[in-house]
């Protein structure tokens, strides 16, 4: 069993890999550059499929967590909500948009940027504070809910989608499938 705090930590690790991994580039040598486009998408599929399931889970769970116990709790949960809002539309226009072209790169860039600084944000501000009032009962309550929904998580961003932690727990194993349904006839993130 984990608590809250070790299961975000294990998912802000993985995404960080995948930031570097990103970062690194694909691979140049012996390669064509179609094979190398290919392989970029893929990172970036893998990217947006662990960041949208991360940010889903972190709003059904852990912001309504922060909201109710956290002193200054609302604040603290509406300025992680608006970064991670921009970051889904920043995942939305990647999906649709073409590898090949130099904005790619750059939306990539600034994925890459302001991923980094929210999850600095949570794990600096946001953390400390809730470790402060959250249970070792809770915690691991929280951690263990988190892990259970994860299965069937969005797999995609839905920048439109307001996000109400009811609302997201009414529909998310519904969107979570009409997600993977959606990657699999697309063919993304099979690898
Ligand atoms: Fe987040
Ligand atoms: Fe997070």
């Amino acid at each position: 069993m984990a608590n809250v705090f070790e299961v975000l930590r294990r998912d802000h690790d993985e995404v960080r890999h995948l930031l570097a991994e990103i970062e690194a580039g694909a691979p140049l040598v012996g390669v064509s550059e179609s094979e190398r486009l290919v392989v970029r998408k893929r990172q970036v599929d893998r990217l947006i499929t662990e960041e949208s399931k991360h940010e889903a889970l972190e709003e059904e769970y852990f912001w309504p967590a922060v909201r109710e116990l956290v002193s200054g709790g609302r604040e603290l949960a509406d300025k992680a909500i608006r970064q991670e809002r921009r970051a889904k539309f920043l995942l939305e226009d990647l999906i649709g948009y073409d590898p090949s072209k130099l904005r790619y790169e750059e939306m990539l860039d600034c994925f890459i940027d302001e991923a980094r600084e929210h999850f600095a944000f949570e794990e600096e501000q946001v953390w400390p504070e809730l470790r402060l009032v959250l249970t070792p009962e809770r915690a691991e309550e929280l951690g263990t809910k988190i892990d259970r929904a994860r299965r069937m998580a969005p797999t995609r961003p839905h920048p439109h989608t307001p996000p109400h932690p009811g609302l997201l727990k009414a529909t998310s194993p519904f969107v979570g499938t009409a997600d993977r349904i959606r990657d699999l006839v697309s063919g993304r993130g099979r690898h």
